[in-house]
């Protein structure tokens, strides 16, 4: 006997997966899902995943999959009706009695299927019969084998306006039916019912079993529209759908990989060049029914969208429409077709064996987030970095696993930030001439080891010099940026610019001390980088930039840092020396060494300033 639906939805409704299943396995909670032993396989760590929220439970190592029903019925032996009535007294609920409507349906959909089967032979007679010559034609000039042909059982709808009515009717199959399973039309004027297919070249599409649900029809050569789907019908729901899945399955199983294509051709260009694992939506974005259906083939499905910008968009939907669901070792992967290819193309202009590298090249969802965004906008200003970062946080909040969410987090962070690296090194190599950089930036190395903090050092003056330093030439800040990063500024103005400074300079590399300047004036820093230029005494020396060269602020930006370091370094030594005194072991003897080491070096560098320019701070 067969239940309504309704009262199925209600049994799942009242028992939670968790529940039916926690009577035979001990659960955990894991956030929204639980994991225990399935009792499937003998499993030695917990594999067995449930999800009230979708109603099933799944196990990640033997694919045993189900609702509440499957479950009672597979773990004690039961058949379905069975199964139904032991949990509807679970759930104190009463089993209604099957109505005749409910039997009337159950027949007709399956005499829907008869239907659909019978024209699906007569679409494929046609073509091979003496009218389907040019269909015919046209599709081994597409490169289709006869195997293909029979394979995906192509077929023609001759053109004309009721030759399929005719046949059908003559075979006395009802009319009611064929309007029901979209295979005629009935004008609105209550005229005749015509062929709703006609003139195109026939693509069944079946369920996953293989029995045929729908047809998609192409015209031949050029016309609108290029397909056309049946409508659907009570057996044929185009989002449930994947073309071609009943010939991929085996293959996708075998090989956990499948490939998703964007159409009807390229799924079987795919099949016949050695991919059978190939399947296509039917002209819609990939939908939540599609990918869990995929997810029972591959782990992680390879979304192969034609090259252009509509299959991009696809692609991005799908990826849209992904991220809620992603569990633990599933998801999606990409591939980026050359510009203006879909698969068939590709198989037919450079073989197989490209294809395959691409699937091979294909890269993970948070890559191809990821390049997505930042192909959306070039980061040139921190203002589209700050953008970006936006965007892509956006997306990992779409994620309903709470530690994929993280992972995701932690994966565009680390991006960011080799992005902002990656501008940096640019920034060096348009700026990096420099000699003597290693000798300087020892001393900043040797200040690091000794743990000497000559940030806390500069004062208000010092500051100042540094921006305005750093402001008349940017490259400067590959050098410096990192310590100036880290100085305690107490004018909060200053701070602002400061920030302001590093970050355009960061994200920017195209920046000179004009463009640098620019930016200050026109996003309200023009008072500030103002006050930096000659108006009293203490700042005098800060004039004095805007004509020295890159190299001469560079030596004197050294020699502040000797200034400042130097008193601290100083009263370290002492420390030092007092407890080489107390202790005189080798560690604390090497520690005096080094830093009266560094105390020479930064004499040095200072001496070297003084005699250099003489430039009196
Ligand atoms: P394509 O135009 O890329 O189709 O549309 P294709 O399969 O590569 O066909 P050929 O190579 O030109 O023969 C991709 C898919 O979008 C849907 C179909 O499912 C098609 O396979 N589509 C396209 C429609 O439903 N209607 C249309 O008019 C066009
Ligand atoms: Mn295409």
């Amino acid at each position: 006997m067969s239940f309504p639906p309704q009262f199925l939805d209600e049994l799942r409704t009242r028992l939670p997966v968790s529940e039916v299943v926690g009577r035979r396995v001990t659960l955990q909670r894991r956030g929204r899902e639980f994991l225990g032993l399935c009792p499937f396989h003998s499993d030695s760590k917990p594999s067995m995943n449930v999800v009230d929220d979708k109603n099933f439970y799944h196990c990640f190592a033997c694919g045993a999959h189900g609702d509440i029903i499957k479950f009672v019925m597979e773990t004690e032996g039961l058949a379905f009706p069975e199964a139904v009535e032991k949990l509807a007294d679970m759930a104190g609920l009463e089993v209604p009695k099957e109505t005749p409507q409910d039997r009337e349906r159950t027949k007709r959909r399956e005499t829907l299927h008869d239907v659909l089967e019978h024209a699906c032979v007569w679409f494929e007679q046609k073509l091979a019969g003496p009218g389907g010559a040019e269909a015919l034609e046209y599709l081994r000039r597409r490169g289709l084998t006869r195997e293909t042909i029979a394979r995906f059982r192509l077929g023609w709808a001759p053109d004309s306006r009721t030759a399929f009515a005719q046949s059908m009717k003559a075979e006395g199959v009802k009319e009611a039916l064929l309007l029901e399973a979209g295979l005629l039309r009935k004008p609105e004027d209550g005229g005749a019912a015509y062929d709703y297919f006609r003139g195109r070249i026939i693509f069944p599409i079946t369920d996953r079993r293989g029995r045929v649900i729908a047809f998609g029809g192409r015209i031949l050569g050029d016309g609108q529209p290029k397909y056309l789907n049946s409508p659907d019908t009570p057996v044929f729901h185009k989002g449930r759908v994947l073309y071609g899945l009943a010939q991929a399955r085996e293959a996708a199983r075998k090989a956990d990989e499948i490939v998703v294509a964007e159409g009807y051709m390229d799924v079987i260009a795919l099949s016949q060049g050695g991919f059978p694992q190939a399947v296509a939506p039917l002209g819609t974005a990939l939908t939540e029914d599609q990918i869990a259906e995929l997810w029972k083939l591959a782990t992680e499905p390879i979304v192969c969208f034609d090259g252009d910008t509509a299959g991009m968009r696809a692609a991005g939907r799908a990826a849209d429409r992904v991220l809620p669901m992603l569990k633990p070792g599933h998801s999606l992967r990409f591939v980026t077709l050359p510009q203006g290819e879909d698969p068939d193309d590709v198989i037919k202009h450079h073989g197989a064996k490209a294809m395959r590298e691409l699937l091979d090249g294909a890269i993970p969802l948070s890559e191809f987030i990821w390049r997505q965004e930042l192909a959306a906008q070039p980061v040139t200003t921190p203002e589209k970095l700050a953008d970006l970062r936006g965007r892509v946080f956006r997306k990992t909040d779409l994620i309903g696993e709470r530690s994929l969410q993280e992972d995701y987090q932690d994966e565009f962070r680390r991006k960011l930030y080799e992005l902002r690296q990656e501008n940096w090194n640019k920034l060096k190599e348009k700026f990096g001439n420099n000699k003597n950089k290693q000798s300087n930036n020892s001393i900043i190395q040797a200040l690091k080891v000794n743990q000497i903090d000559l940030t806390k050092g500069l004062d208000l003056a010092g500051q100042k010099i540094f921006l305005t330093a750093l402001l008349e030439h940017p490259g400067l800040i590959d050098e410096f940026g990192e310590m100036i990063g880290k100085v305690r500024f107490s004018d909060p103005l200053l701070d602002k610019l400061r920030h302001e400074i590093l970050d355009v300079a960061f994200s920017d590399v195209s920046l000179d001390a004009k463009g640098m300047y620019d930016h200050l004036m026109s996003s309200g820093f023009d008072e500030v980088a103002k006050s930096l230029l000659p108006r009293n005494s203490i700042i005098r020396a800060t004039y004095v930039f805007r004509r020295k060269s890159y190299e001469e602020c560079r030596l004197h930006l050294n020699e502040l840092i000797g200034r400042f370091g130097k008193a601290q370094v100083e009263a370290h030594l002492a420390d030092a020396e007092q407890q080489f005194a107390i202790d005189p072991s080798d560690d604390s003897w090497n520690k005096v060494c080094s830093l009266r080491a560094l105390i020479a070096s930064i004499n040095s560098a200072v001496s070297l300033e003084e005699a250099h320019s003489g430039l009196v701070y």
